[in-house]
């Protein structure tokens, strides 16, 4: 989408619970010396079932506490705003208008959840990145050595944080920067020669690339003759041999096939494909040549490199003696490159933390460049992935990775005969539920420390995992199909809601709902996937826990039949939007 396009969007309305907040904080300074700002920063979701709460000594005012809570208590009746006022040693407890709130906040998300995305922000978005792009860089994977799991944190994080600008008002533009050039490439051409077989090429062209990757570089190790061989290949390929292009091209193209066969499994979708063989010789010579200009550049036996003991960084190659160039070399030619065609405000590159060194020296290199938008560029890391094996224990590539999940789970479907039989593909409804179950458990810690692998948790139904949300959301999708005389709902206004106040779970639904706009803006702020899951495992807590009082089957009186409907028909609509901000589909019937 274009700059332009985004900026045409209507405002997204003020989420409703700040209309609540702005209430208390109105009484506070009402009561209190404070301005309605500050008043309005100093209002906390409560915790322990108190909607909002407010810590009084953050103020510093002067007087007492119980002085200060008194002013605020004394005098108020309850309106349609605030239903009671609670003190509790420093702080104030504000209970809000629970027939007011209920109405309100279903009515914002039934009308948003039905917004078309492209006129309108879908329901807890917001518009803090109006009129300003990023470009967010992730997956990334090097073509030659396979689809490591290692890449499936970059994967799934960097499409979670493109989603999540785009609920934030960003123009997006989302890249994948494919590692289709340098010296491996020699690499294996070497080694094709010896180890290379047309047919295992033809059955699984990846795993036979990395494979003959791997045999080629042993004997690098053994022999630094074949070493020079393959850096002469290499050379051939920058220099445009034609023999060796086609080759390269062959690999790139198969290869780039089946990526995308994995990442349309996995629901992930990029505006762009470069990769570093993209990366122009101009480009990179234009920024050795300033850099040299600013007496920046060194050589050592030939090749040109850049000091930067200075700033406690090693000091790396950027033109071997050969000629070649280096990744960071073309990092900071597709850096300038991406700058001219896509005038970004912001972008960031989502790389496992293996790589802060390259990223500090990229940045550091950049900004000694005196280039003005070096300060925009943020490397987003990640820890480690622990543990991986195949179930069997062998090899790792993340589509056997997924295909086993999916097996899996097609199997502990297949114990339940009768629901098996009411799913209609169960193959692809298994596979999505385990592709849910790989994510969530991805995203479920904070994004830099590292995780094991396990199995068996992250297929399993119970506890807070992927296949859980799933059933959740599942089984929100089933009330309608149970209940089709409630069908079609009539408009948001002739909805009894007030006849849903009277469930203390209703209540606690609809506040939690009233919450995700802010959850959004939170995960914005760190930029963490891990506010989000656990959002929306409380919320499938929070629901599971109503069906027992809540009931919609059986349900004789149809106006309270159709408010309880309707309360679902919300959640499910939340739910369902934070579970596609993670990246996942939610199912209907599973
Ligand atoms: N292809 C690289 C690797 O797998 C990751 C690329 C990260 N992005 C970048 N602009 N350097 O290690």
């Amino acid at each position: 989408m274009s700059k332009d396009s985004n900026l045409s969007k209507t405002s997204p309305p003020q989420p409703v619970l700040d209309s609540f907040k702005l209430s208390i904080a109105k009484r506070l300074s009402e009561t209190l010396p404070l301005t309605i700002e500050q008043a309005f920063d100093g209002v906390d979701y409560g915790k322990k079932g108190e909607d909002f709460t407010v810590a009084l000594p953050r103020f510093r005012l002067p007087g007492s506490i119980s002085e200060n809570a008194s002013k605020v208590i004394e005098g108020f009746t309850s309106d349609e705003w605030i239903e009671s006022i609670v003190a509790d040693k420093s702080f104030l407890h504000f209970r809000v208008n629970t027939v007011n709130m209920i109405s309100k906040v279903l009515n914002q998300v039934n009308t948003l959840s039905h917004a078309s995305t492209e006129g309108q922000y879908e329901y807890g978005c917001n518009d803090s990145g109006k009129g300003k792009r990023v470009v967010v860089e992730y997956s990334s994977p090097n073509i030659v050595k396979a689809f490591h799991i290692g890449h499936l944190r970059s994967t799934i994080i960097g499409a979670f944080l493109a989603n999540l600008f785009r609920a934030c008002g960003w123009d997006v533009v989302s890249m994948n920067y494919l590692g289709d050039w340098g010296t491996q490439f020699g690499v294996v051409a070497r080694g094709y020669a010896k180890f290379g077989s047309q047919e295992e090429f033809d059955k699984n062209p990846l795993m036979h690339l990395c494979d003959v990757y791997i045999k080629s570089s042993k004997e690098i190790k053994e022999n630094p003759q074949v070493q020079a061989e393959a850096a002469k290949l290499f050379k051939l390929m920058e220099d445009g041999d034609d023999e060796m292009l086609s080759k390269w091209n062959t690999w790139r193209e198969i290869s780039m096939k089946k990526y995308q066969q994995v990442y349309n499994q996995l629901n992930i979708k990029f505006d762009i494909y470069t990769g570093e063989s993209e990366v122009t010789q101009d480009s990179m010579g234009k920024a050795l040549a300033r850099l040299e200009s600013l007496s920046l550049i060194s050589d050592r036996e030939g090749a040109k490199y850049i000091d930067l003991s200075e700033w406690s960084l090693m000091s790396p190659v950027l033109r071997k003696t050969d000629g070649t160039s280096m990744y960071l070399t073309r990092d900071i030619g597709a850096a300038f490159h991406r700058h001219e065609k896509y005038n970004f405000d912001k972008m960031i590159y989502v790389v496992s933390t293996e790589q802060v060194l390259h990223f500090k020296q990229l940045f550091k290199v950049l900004e000694l460049m005196d280039t003005p938008w070096a300060k925009d560029l943020e490397h987003i890391s990640y820890g480690m992935i622990l543990g991986v094996s195949t179930r069997k224990g062998t090899a790792v590539f993340l589509d056997q990775i997924i295909k086993q999940a999916g097996d899996a789970m097609h199997a502990q479907m297949l114990k339940n005969e009768e629901k098996y039989a009411a799913v209609d593909n169960p193959e692809a409804t298994s596979l999505e539920i385990a592709m849910t179950g790989i994510k969530i458990q991805d995203m479920a810690a904070k994004r830099a420390n590292d995780y094991t692998f396990n199995w068996n948790r992250m297929l399993s139904f119970e506890g807070d995992t992927g296949p859980y949300l799933q059933y959740a959301h599942a089984r929100l999708a089933s009330i309608g199909r149970k209940n089709p005389h409630l069908l079609p709902l009539p408009p948001t206004s002739q909805i009894s809601t007030h006849t849903l106040a009277q469930y203390p779970h209703a209540r606690e639904i609809v506040f939690l709902l009233g919450t995700y706009p802010d959850v959004i803006k939170v995960a914005m702020k760190t930029q963490e996937p891990s506010g989000v899951v656990t959002y929306a495992f409380k919320l499938a807590h929070v629901i599971s826990s109503a069906w027992d009082s809540v009931i919609v089957k059986g349900e004789e009186d149809l106006d309270k039949a159709r408010a309880k409907l309707y309360l679902y028909s919300c959640a499910k609509e939340v739910l369902a939007a934070s579970m596609r901000l993670l990246t996942i589909r939610p199912l209907d019937r599973i």
